[in-house]
């Protein structure tokens, strides 16, 4: 079924929700509208490709809980696609196209058992550099079943001097 969606974005916002690159990043301040971009690029592939599962992680789970949770329902309202959020599994349905699955970095050992085909890590820049390695690694590893190449968007913001973080990829 084809469906009509509404997508208001920034030019930055743009380039990184359609950004071909294997690893988007998205670098950007205080409310430059990362999460919004990283949120709407997630469920755009959720939608693409509804065979594959999408991973969203962040740091904490208060983030998820607090924030996430909330944003990717709204986003769905938005474009009038049911959905339905389970709590226990911390995982979203989306009517006719899987699921999100939400996880967090503050235990990089719990990122097991389960099958993406994209990834996206918010607030990247929080994570210490060799816990944000590891965490990266435990998100690839995930992305065992990508029809896409899993591209792992990243939003994090600039840190005075060092403001990208270089990968194993380079
Ligand atoms: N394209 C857009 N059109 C309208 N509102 C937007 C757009 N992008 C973001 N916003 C709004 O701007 C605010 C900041 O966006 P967002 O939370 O995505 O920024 P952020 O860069 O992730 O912020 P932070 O640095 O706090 O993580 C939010 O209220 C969001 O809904
Ligand atoms: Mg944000």
């Amino acid at each position: 079924m084809r469906r009509q969606i509404d997508i208001r974005l920034t030019v930055p916002q743009e380039d990184f929700v359609f950004s071909p690159a294997k690893f988007p990043a998205f670098v950007g301040g205080f409310g430059a509208g990362k999460s919004e971009a990283l949120v709407t690029r997630l469920l755009l592939l959720k939608l693409r490709y509804p065979g594959n599962d999408v991973g969203y992680f962040a740091p904490t789970y208060d983030l998820i809980r607090l924030i996430a949770w909330h944003r990717f329902a709204e986003k769905l309202e938005q474009w009038g696609i049911p959905h339905k959020l389970n709590k226990s599994e911390n995982t979203l349905a989306v009517h006719g196209a899987g699921r999100v699955i939400f996880r967090t970095l503050d235990n990089p050992d719990r990122i097991v058992g389960f099958e993406i085909g994209d990834a996206g890590i918010d607030e990247f820049d929080t994570l210490a550099e060799k816990q944000a390695d590891n965490a990266r690694n435990k998100v690839l590893a995930r992305c065992a079943r990508s029809l896409t190449d899993c591209p792992i968007p990243a939003a994090w913001r600039p840190r005075r001097k060092a403001s990208v973080r270089r990968t194993a990829s380079g």
